[in-house]
């Protein structure tokens, strides 16, 4: 198999050996894990329970935006209980073969990770419905008539997979995460700001207080979002041979085309061509996505939650519409039925 489809985690690193980029600022420690308290609190009764009955746990199943800390609770899970995790994803596994040779290739008790679930193919999700329920794989062998099933037991395994579109995911595959489907949810301009200040702990960059409070401004409530302006603001600093406070917050996206609500280039052009193209809506998602020469899956995953959030913009039965919020922050009069309407 190639080592592209499955991960292996790698043994703890020695001191001074560089880590992944990105993987340092990743918490090990629940204490560190800023945020998502409920999912926090549910997590922990469920693997203590299993720790205390001495089984795996059950299978969960994480969902929500991008960059909200879904594969960070898995490696948390996975360093915290000890249990080795394997790590692929939907797209990753093309045939059933591919996971066949990862589901008995466990150790018992390890953890398999599966990331983009939604993007799993139709046949491979039905060799994981009985993997998963009775810990045995059903493999047909030969073709035709002569075709049989052979049944494989399995190690025991906990499943631990992530979404961002848990709508794709089918009926059959949720109901099998039987520990539980867990919604991330937007973090706090608070949470926000104590991860900010980690990170920075952490690559070694002194903040004054006000540049926490310009990065998480502009974070659109996401981890992956602040620590990535935190180390483009840093990168500012450094070359530019000044400190890391809130003009050099300002200064630094600023360049890479971020506004100050967290806006980036292309979720501003797709509201000015709701706005401009078609009035401000109802349009479909079809229609937007091919005036963008965009991906509709692109719109719908990267930039509608935020907007959303942000009450930039509506979804309606009819399509999207653009608020009189989305029209004040592009600086553009209200068009005529937008106006009555308030009237
Ligand atoms: N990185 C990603 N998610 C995080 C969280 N919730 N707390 C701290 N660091 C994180």
């Amino acid at each position: 198999m190639s080592s592209k489809k499955i991960t292996e985690k790698k043994k703890e690193k020695t001191e001074g050996e560089e880590k992944f980029v990105g993987e340092e600022l990743r918490p090990s420690k629940w204490d560190d894990y800023i945020g998502q308290k409920a999912i926090k609190e549910n997590l922990r009764i469920l693997l203590q329970a299993a720790e205390e009955r001495g089984v795996p746990p059950e299978h969960i199943l994480f969902y929500g935006p991008p960059g909200l800390g879904k594969t960070t609770l898995a490696h948390l899970i996975s360093k915290t209980t000890g249990r080795a995790m394997k790590i692929t994803s939907g797209p990753a596994l093309e045939k059933v073969g591919d996971l066949a040779s990862i589901l008995t290739n466990l150790t018992p008790g390890d953890i398999l990770f599966i990331d983009e679930i939604h993007r799993l193919n139709k046949t491979i999700e039905e060799v994981l419905y009985p993997a998963m329920e009775s810990g045995s794989l059903d493999i047909i062998i030969g073709k035709g008539p002569s075709a049989r099933t052979i049944q494989l037991e399995l190690p025991p395994f906990t499943l631990l997979a992530a979404t961002t579109r848990v709508a794709m995911i089918s009926s059959p595959l949720r109901s099998r995460f039987s520990g539980g489907v867990f919604r991330l949810e937007f973090y706090t301009d608070e949470e926000i700001e104590k991860i900010i200040k980690r990170s920075a702990k952490i690559l070694g960059v002194e903040t004054d207080g006000t540049a926490e409070k310009e990065i998480s401004k502009r974070s659109r409530f996401t981890p992956r979002t602040a620590n990535y302006f935190l180390k483009r603001a840093r990168d500012y600093a450094q070359v530019h041979k000044k400190t890391l406070d809130k003009e050099t917050v300002e200064e630094s996206l600023k360049l890479l085309g971020i506004d100050d609500i967290g806006l980036s280039p292309s979720d501003r052009k797709l509201l000015e061509t709701m706005a401009h193209k078609f009035n401000g809506g109802p349009v479909g998602l079809g229609t937007l996505a091919a005036a963008l020469s965009e991906e509709e899956a692109t719109i719908e995953e990267f930039n509608e939650p935020y907007l959303i959030q942000m009450g930039m913009i509506e979804r309606t039965p009819r399509g999207r519409t653009l608020s009189e919020t989305a029209y004040h922050h592009l600086g553009l009069k209200l068009p005529k039925n937008l106006q009555r309407k308030l009237l």
